[in-house]
């Protein structure tokens, strides 16, 4: 990866949630190769400093911040140690998620729909709260969150991820229109299958199904998701708000 300054990133200060693996990972080495500087957040922190390392090792700047999405206090504390570090939040990738294995609702446990809610939704809703706070103090910002295309349209097989994502656009759509006049831009992607630690552990028969699936035939590269999130995060997407950018190579078409 080159380093590619976009004039949009530089100076800004961006917290990408989740960014271990997948497309949370992708999504802060290309911000930092755009010139932001990256709070890479997650819980293994292991894995978030060898993130921090490869964005470093690139020339890029990044921090590590061991953070659960799904405590509240975990996430205000952080967004405080950003702001304490750097003195403002610009940017902030909401990515955080969790999916278990597609199950007809009559085998789903109720724990995984309370475990789907309390990460993917709480914990958006915590992040949303704390970054757009944040943002108010310093005059503004924009947010992404990752959403999916199961918060689009029924998917059978996943009554708790779905409840999650659709709960995910709504909790979008009502920020987005609040903190619009705020200078704060909210927006979410949708993405379809997607190559990451979470499909990775469907199996691969179950992948080379979905593929068969899609238009494109073929699931999504997490850096071609990152490249819509960093969009909708830039300048150049300033008319965007409340907007949910579908990429799912035609699979809900
Ligand atoms: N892959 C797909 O096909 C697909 C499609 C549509 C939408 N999505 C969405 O994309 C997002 C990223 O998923 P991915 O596909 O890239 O999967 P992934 O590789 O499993 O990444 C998930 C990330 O979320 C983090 N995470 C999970 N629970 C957390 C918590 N409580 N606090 C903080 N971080 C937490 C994980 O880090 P730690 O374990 O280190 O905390 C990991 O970095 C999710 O919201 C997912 O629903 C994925």
């Amino acid at each position: 990866m080159s380093m590619n300054i976009d004039a949009s990133k530089k100076d800004k200060v961006a917290l990408v949630t989740g960014a271990t693996s997948g497309i949370g990972r992708s999504t802060a080495l290309l911000l930092a190769s755009e010139g932001a500087t990256v709070v890479v957040a997650a819980r293994r922190e292991e894995k978030g400093r060898q993130v921090v390392e490869e964005i470093r090792a690139l020339g890029g700047e990044a921090a590590f911040l061991k953070m659960d999405v799904a405590n509240e206090e975990s996430v205000r504390d952080g967004i405080r140690w950003i702001v304490g570090r750097y003195g403002k939040l610009d940017l902030a990738v909401n990515n955080a998620g969790i999916s278990k294995r597609p199950a007809p609702l009559i085998e789903t446990d109720t724990k995984d729909l309370q475990d789907a809610l309390q990460t993917n939704v709480v914990g958006l809703f915590a992040s949303m709260k704390h970054e757009a706070a944040a943002m108010l103090k310093t005059g503004g910002g924009a947010i992404v969150n990752v959403s999916s295309i199961n918060g689009l349209r029924p998917t059978d097989r996943s009554s708790a991820y779905s409840a999650s994502k659709f709960a995910v656009e709504a909790l979008t759509k009502v920020a987005a229109k609040e903190m619009a006049g705020h200078n704060i831009r909210i927006n979410a992607i949708a993405p379809g299958p997607t190559k990451s630690e979470i499909t990775e552990g469907l199996g691969e028969e179950l992948l080379a199904g979905f593929a068969q699936l899609i238009p494109a035939k073929r699931m999504a590269e997490s850096e071609e998701i990152a490249k819509a999130i960093a969009y909708l995060l830039s300048d150049d997407a300033a008319f965007a708000v409340g907007s949910t950018w579908v990429m799912d190579g035609g699979l809900i078409l």
